[in-house]
Formats: C-alpha cells, structure tokens, sequence
C-alpha cells in the first residue's frame, strides 16, 4: 500500500471534512501518498485527483460540507464508465481507496473492487443514518440537533399563537432523523416512512379526547417526497377541521458545523480505514456497534437502506405526549 485516494460521494454531512483530515494524516504518518479526487466518482471518470499534504487539511475540522465537493455520480453505475476508471487508477497506481459516503456511494465501491480494482474501505457519511451494519454514520448527530434547534423555535411560535404545525424532516427511506428529533423535541406525533398511518388515524390521534393542547407539532419524515407535509395539512384540515401550518427543515439539516460527536466519531473512522488498508483490508466498511469501532463487510446493495424497526419508541413518544 503506496498510494490512496480520499473521496466523498453522494449527499454532504457533517463530519465529512473531519474524516477526510483524518485519512490524510494518518495516510501521511504511515509514510502513504494520499490523494483527493472532487466530486465523488466523478473524480474518477474525470481523471482529476491531486496530492493533499497534512496542511492540506488544516483549520476545516469545524466546517460543514465537504472541502473535496461532492455528488451523485450515476454515470459510474455502467460498467464501461468503470473500466475506464479502473485502467486510470492502474495507471497512476493508486492501491486503495477511501470512500466516504452513503448507500449509492458504497454500491460504487463494491462494484469497483469486485471488478478488480483498488482495495477500498468505505466510511459511512450520511445524515440519515440508514446504512446497515453500522449503527451510527457521520452527521446525524448534528443533522438532529439543527432539527431539535429548529423545533424548539417553532414550538415557542405554536405555543404562543396557539397553532399547529407539521414540521418535516430529512429521510427518504428512513425515520432515524424524524424519531430522535419527535423525541427529543416533545412532538405530539411522528410519522415515518416505514410506520405510514393514514390520514384518518392521523386525524384520530391528534383530536383524541386524552389531548387537551393548545398547540402541538407533529414531525414528519419527508419520505419519497419532499414537502409532502402540505397534502397532509390540507387533508387534516378537511377531517379534523384544523388549521396546520408546515415548516420544510430541508437542506438547513445537510450543512453546519459538525458536533463534537460527528467531529470525532469521523476522526476515529478516517484513521480506521487508512489502518484498514495498511492491513491488507479491502471491501469493509468503518462502522460503529454496541459501542465500539470496527470494520463490518461494505453491506450488499440489494439490501437497500437500512430502516428503522423501533415501533416501540413511537409508541412510547405516544405515550409520553398525551
Ligand atoms: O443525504 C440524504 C438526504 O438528505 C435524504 O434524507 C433526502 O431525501 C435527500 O438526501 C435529499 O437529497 P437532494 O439533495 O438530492 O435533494
């Protein structure tokens, strides 16, 4: 192991500068050339990395975003795009790769090395924390503090007019963000992808006779689509006669200064993948489970994104604010 290249791929997170310092440095300290490719994959296809020396990567460890870009690159979902790429970094005799990223990221990485190419350690970077085999990914934390931020701003609001709001949250396959924050911010319900109600229990729930609010907010996950909270107060308006006003968080959640836990769960990360590689390690993933750091196999792409199965924790918000 010679040289790497450091890239972050798919939706940006807070965190991901961290863990991209983390790589360099550790890379730099064993003796590795590190390499930065921007805009993810499309890095690749363009042929385009550059060396990051150590300094490279000063004074970003508290920014949001990513200091290498980022996006989605569905060109490299052929397998032509990746051969091309694969012959490049043959060419330039990169050994391993470090992909920071979510689910449509670390598809790439697996085709990638399943192919033939480089070893690659993927760290996962998402704010929706829907990757399965690790329990946590870079930028959750601080994608829901801004959204418990964010809800006890609008809870001043509600309460001091008497309204209603629903206040949408990120996730499009998943309720992580939607359950913690409903939680933490005290909503009067949670809906989530994967525990739809219709719009009638909906209703139901919030006029029940046990509810004597004056104000309440209920956290929706924004799901398949985003500001789909309008339909749902237009329709709650008709069942239950009341007004609801809508709050889309949306991007706000992506950026921001990452918390100290994003900062240093992203550092322990960096330095495991790079440890990763100097072992011979290829097609794993940094992950973190019972509360420990370790490297898990990068999880199969037909298993789609990982979802939440705490029934019990929406139930127990049920509970809580009545
Ligand atoms: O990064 C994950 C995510 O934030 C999802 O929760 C959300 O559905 C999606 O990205 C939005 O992405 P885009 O920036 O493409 O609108």
């Amino acid at each position: 192991m010679k040289k790497i290249i450091v890239l972050t791929s798919g939706g940006d997170a807070p965190g991901m500068n961290a863990a991209i310092r983390a790589v360099v440095r550790t890379g730099h300290y064993y003796g590795l050339k590190v390499y930065g490719c921007q805009f993810g994959f499309q890095g690749l296809v363009d042929q385009t990395i550059f060396p990051m020396e150590p300094n490279s990567v000063a004074n970003m460890i508290q920014n949001g975003g990513t200091i290498l870009k980022t996006a989605r690159c569905l060109s490299f979902l052929q397998k032509e795009t990746r051969d091309a790429c694969r012959a490049f970094l043959k060419k330039e005799e990169i050994d391993g790769i470090v992909v920071i990223g979510g689910n449509g990221s670390f598809k790439g990485a697996s085709l990638l090395t399943a192919e033939g190419g480089p070893a690659t350690i993927g760290i996962p970077g998402t704010i929706d924390n829907d990757i399965h085999g690790t329990e946590y990914t870079i930028g959750f934390d601080t994608a829901r503090n801004t959204a418990l931020q964010a809800i006890d701003k609008i809870r001043d609001t509600a309460s001091s007019h008497n309204h209603n709001f629903l206040v949408e949250v990120m996730g499009r396959s998943s309720g992580f963000l939607a359950l913690d924050v409903g939680i933490a911010g005290g909503a009067e319900f949670i809906l989530t992808p994967e525990f739809p109600v219709s719009h009638e229990v909906l209703a139901s729930k919030i006029t029940t006779p046990r509810r004597h609010k004056l104000s309440s907010i209920i956290v929706i996950a924004e799901a398949d689509k985003s500001g789909r909270s309008f339909d749902i107060a237009k329709q709650l308006a008709v069942i239950t006669g009341l007004q609801y006003r809508v709050c889309i968080l949306g991007h706000t959640q992506r950026g921001g200064s990452p918390t100290a836990m994003d900062r240093k769960m992203a550092s322990e990360m960096g330095y495991l993948a790079v440890r990763g590689l100097l072992e011979g390690q290829s097609h794993q993933m940094t992950a973190f489970n019972q509360g420990r750091l370790e490297l898990v196999r990068i999880p199969d792409p037909d298993l789609g994104p990982r979802i939440l199965n705490q029934k019990d924790l929406i139930e127990l918000n049920d509970i809580l604010c009545t």
